[in-house]
């Protein structure tokens, strides 16, 4: 009796452990590939417990990109892309709009912001390995960010 609940309870700390473990975000490690006007702090990209981020079909990811703006800026545009052999390849997001992720508007000059959206992972998507590049423009279409992580479609 005493070894039966001893093991629940320790099967319950594990599912409590793996829970917490998923649940955290962890930063994934980003080559910055051009932010000139902004500084990336922090990338996190959630769920992803183990990197190069392993992204499962017909599933949504949570993206959170702290970033430093050393400008001010009236509005501000994300572009995504995959690249696939050195090809780029659009990577369509639900909300390229800025402003509605996560950034209060105008951008002001020296104010750090998190920067969050969804990139969803279509079904009709291959397996394989890419690198996704994530772009953020200000209202001169000069780089907020720029940030580019591999990852793998499973
Ligand atoms: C985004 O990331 C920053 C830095 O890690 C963190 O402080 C903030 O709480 C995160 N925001 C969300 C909504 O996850
Ligand atoms: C952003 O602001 C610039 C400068 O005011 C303007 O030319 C441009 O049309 C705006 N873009 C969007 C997507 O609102």
């Amino acid at each position: 009796m005493a070894s039966s609940s001893s093991s629940s309870s320790s099967a319950a700390v594990l599912l409590l452990l793996t829970l917490g473990v998923v649940a955290l975000a962890e930063p994934v490690h980003f080559l910055d590939c051009g932010s000139a006007v902004g500084k990336v702090q922090v990338v996190e990209v959630i769920p992803c417990s183990v990197q190069p981020c392993k992204l499962h079909k017909g599933e949504s990811y949570s993206v959170n990109v702290t970033f430093t703006s050393d400008v001010w800026s009236q509005n501000t545009t994300a572009s995504v892309h995959g690249i696939i052999l050195g090809v780029e390849i659009p990577f369509p997001i639900p909300e390229p709009d800025g402003c509605k992720s996560g950034i209060t508007c105008p951008i002001e000059k020296g104010r750090t912001y998190n920067y969050l959206n969804k990139l969803p992972v279509k079904n009709q998507y291959p397996n394989m390995k890419l690198v996704v590049e994530w772009k953020l423009f200000d209202d001169k279409s000069n780089l907020l960010f720029c940030w580019k992580i591999p990852i793998e479609i499973v």
